[in-house]
């Protein structure tokens, strides 16, 4: 029963700004009758299957949907390959020669690649993995920088049929061998190196350390993107070049299940062991195509830049699979947004014309730190729609990326979704929907989101938990060997929804707000605060750039928030500033969320993916001895943190 009484989590920031699109972006919009949410409710099955139909199928599903909650069948019976909607119909249509992507490397370095060019490539590195007798359902590992031949190499496998399972090039050799154990996959591919900030990331070296502890791994395939020194492995390691030398530009494709394996992809996960997504064929591509033609409203003339990279599951939807299902053109950019300047990205976006830019929340803090002299050095007005993922974005962050590289002239989708969904979950159609910053707006079409209490009473105005109540077909099927953990972490909560593990409110206009991750709500004197609200309130005070915030225990209120802040570029920490920082919150969102104590730090510790580890905080913070920080972007910060904990 709704019941709009039963609130679980305290709500207190109000953002009343609305955006609606403008008349020309809605006339031109793939999305611009409101009768498509109408549609899709009455009939969701039937709407994943009109965009399934869209696609290159060799025999036509048989049913739609097969639901055993937890277990989905999406388009039961039905055979494809993924490969032959990414690339084939481009290559046998007047597409034929058009850039798919466009690639930059760090140090400058420039490819195109067609789609006749891509169709070739990635045949010929199928053959290759083919001759070392990787064959279907075959875990195949790739560790990569983000270089044309990671997408390549993903669109090998699943050509072959083996199952990619990606880690980002960022992580360390032991996370590498956890996964690749875990996956026990066969094979892995790599490269001598990547380009980051002027230097080299030794992948090749990193790769192994990572093998000494790896029995499946028969093989080893290595890239040469620079002249990095490596060490070759007789018998074990083979150059790419010399495989794909002579192999055969046509490679037939492998006839898959709907439901056969695509690939698993670890999550990042801030605590834990690391959790194998796995996501099937048919379903996924049918969820990442409808979604990248509707939220980022790609047309044949885009250029669409995902800055995410392929390690990330940003990157599987939003670089490979969803844009090349598509058809459209694409930016990639191998390097950081810093190097060898703090405007290589707006450079990127002037120099060849992005249309469509996507992002994450903590970058755009980034830039805003750096300053808005970056992007004013640039032209950004071939830019017409902008993207968010990741966390949650702060009003005050949503409001300079309008500003300053949408030139008030570009609807934002903030998107939210997870590894586990597959695809975009909650996000505005930009067209349709006028958007409020800080909202990630109303589900998907065909997607069914509410918000709910502990129990699982629906609220219709408040915060609560976010639960989604039907199936849909980029839905995660299980984790990698282990489904009983699967069905425990998703599937246990209520017996009616599928558990996120986010806080979200919605609003009088149906809106939702993402709060972040349940883990991260405080419990203050009787109320759940989200740590998320207090942080965007401290992020709303001028002088501050990054902030983050988690509840400590407390004698009186049972927990009280403590803040970790960073300051804008020039601006000392002080005293006086502490005090002002917590009267600004008080203000803003009410002195129940007042915080008791502000750290001032040069950086905060976070995940690779940009995620705070609040865990950490809250262990710098009580202080406890220190957990896994291997998946730290630079771990001499929570260092410093502790020791500046320590000395206040
Ligand atoms: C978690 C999933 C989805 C691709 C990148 C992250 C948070 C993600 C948003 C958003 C608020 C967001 C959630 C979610 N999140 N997007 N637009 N607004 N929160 O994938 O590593 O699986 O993380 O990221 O907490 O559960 P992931």
């Amino acid at each position: 029963m709704p019941n709009s009484k039963a609130k679980t989590l305290e709500t207190l920031l109000s953002e009343e700004r609305l955006f609606p699109p403008s008349k020309q972006f809605s006339a031109q919009a793939n999305a611009n009758d409101f009768d498509i949410y109408k549609k899709a409710a009455n009939d969701p099955e039937a709407f994943w299957a009109s965009f399934a139909s869209q696609l290159v199928w060799r025999k036509k599903w048989d049913k739609i949907l097969e639901w055993n909650r937890p277990d989905a069948k999406w388009f039961v019976g039905g055979k494809l390959n993924i490969t032959e909607s990414c690339l084939d119909v481009h290559v046998a249509s007047d597409r034929r020669h058009k850039a798919a992507f466009i690639w930059e490397g760090e140090p400058g370095d420039r490819r195109i690649l067609t789609y006749y060019e891509l169709y070739r490539a990635v045949c010929k590195f199928a053959n290759a993995l083919k001759k070392l007798g990787v064959e279907k359902g075959d875990r195949v590992a790739i560790y990569m920088p983000m270089i044309p031949e990671l997408p390549i190499a993903l669109l090998a496998c699943a050509r072959i049929g083996a199952v990619h399972s990606v880690v980002f090039g960022g992580f360390s050799p032991e996370s590498l061998r956890e996964r690749i154990n875990d996956a026990g996959a066969k094979l892995l591919i790599t490269a001598d190196g990547g380009w980051r900030r002027g230097r080299i990331i030794p992948l090749k070296h990193d790769a192994d350390i990572a093998l000494e502890g790896c029995p499946t791994i028969r093989d080893v395939i290595v890239f040469k993107r620079g002249d990095f020194p490596v060490h070759i492995t007789e018998g074990r390691d083979h150059w790419w070049h010399r495989l794909v030398d002579g192999a055969a530009p046509d490679c037939e494709p492998e006839i898959m299940d709907a439901e056969d394996p695509l690939f698993t992809l670890y999550t990042s996960g801030t605590t834990g062991k690391p959790k194998g997504i796995l996501h099937t064929i048919g379903g996924y591509l049918t969820g990442v195509y409808a979604t990248t033609k509707l939220v980022f409203d790609m047309k044949p003339q885009d250029l669409f830049w995902c800055t995410a990279d392929i390690g990330w599951v940003t990157g599987h939807s939003y670089v490979v699979y969803g844009p090349l299902a598509c058809g459209v053109t694409q930016l990639i950019y191998e390097g950081a947004p810093d190097w060898p300047d703090k405007n290589r990205f707006w450079k990127l976006i002037e120099d060849y014309g992005v249309t469509i830019f996507y992002t994450a929340p903590t970058a755009i803090r980034s830039f805003m730190r750096w300053g808005v002299k970056w992007p004013k050095m640039h032209n950004l007005s071939s830019l017409r729609l902008l993207g968010s993922v990741g966390e949650p974005i702060n009003p005050e962050a949503w409001m300079w990326y309008q500003e300053h590289i949408g030139g008030d002239n570009c609807p934002i989708v903030d998107t939210w979704w997870q590894t586990e969904t597959g695809h975009i979950m909650i996000a505005p159609l930009p067209g349709l929907i006028p958007t409020k910053p800080g909202s990630a707006t109303k589900a998907f079409p065909g997607i069914s989101a509410a918000v709910f209490d502990e129990q699982g009473n629906e609220i219709v105005e408040g915060g609560g938990f976010l639960g989604i109540t039907k199936p849909w077909p980029g839905m995660a099927r299980t984790i990698w060997g282990d489904h009983e953990r699967f069905v425990k972490t998703y599937w246990s909560k209520w017996p009616h929804a599928y558990f996120p593990a986010d806080g979200v409110k919605v609003d009088q206009d149906g809106y939702l707000w993402l709060l972040g991750r349940v883990d991260d709500v405080m419990l203050v004197a009787g109320h759940n605060l989200s740590t998320m609200e207090v942080e965007s309130a401290l992020v709303d005070h001028q002088m501050v750039a990054e902030a983050a915030v988690v509840g400590i225990q407390h004698e009186i209120k049972g927990q009280a928030p403590i803040a970790f802040v960073t300051l804008k570029g020039g601006i000392e920490a002080s005293n006086d500033l502490a005090a002002q920082l917590k009267e600004h919150v008080a203000q803003k969102i009410g002195n129940i969320a007042r915080p008791e104590q502000i750290i001032f730090s040069s950086d905060l510790p976070k995940t690779r993916s940009g995620k705070i580890m609040r865990r950490l905080l809250r262990d710098i913070a009580t202080g406890k001895v220190l957990g896994d920080t291997t998946t730290l972007a630079d771990p001499s910060v929570v260092e410093e943190l502790k020791m500046k904990y320590e000395e206040d």
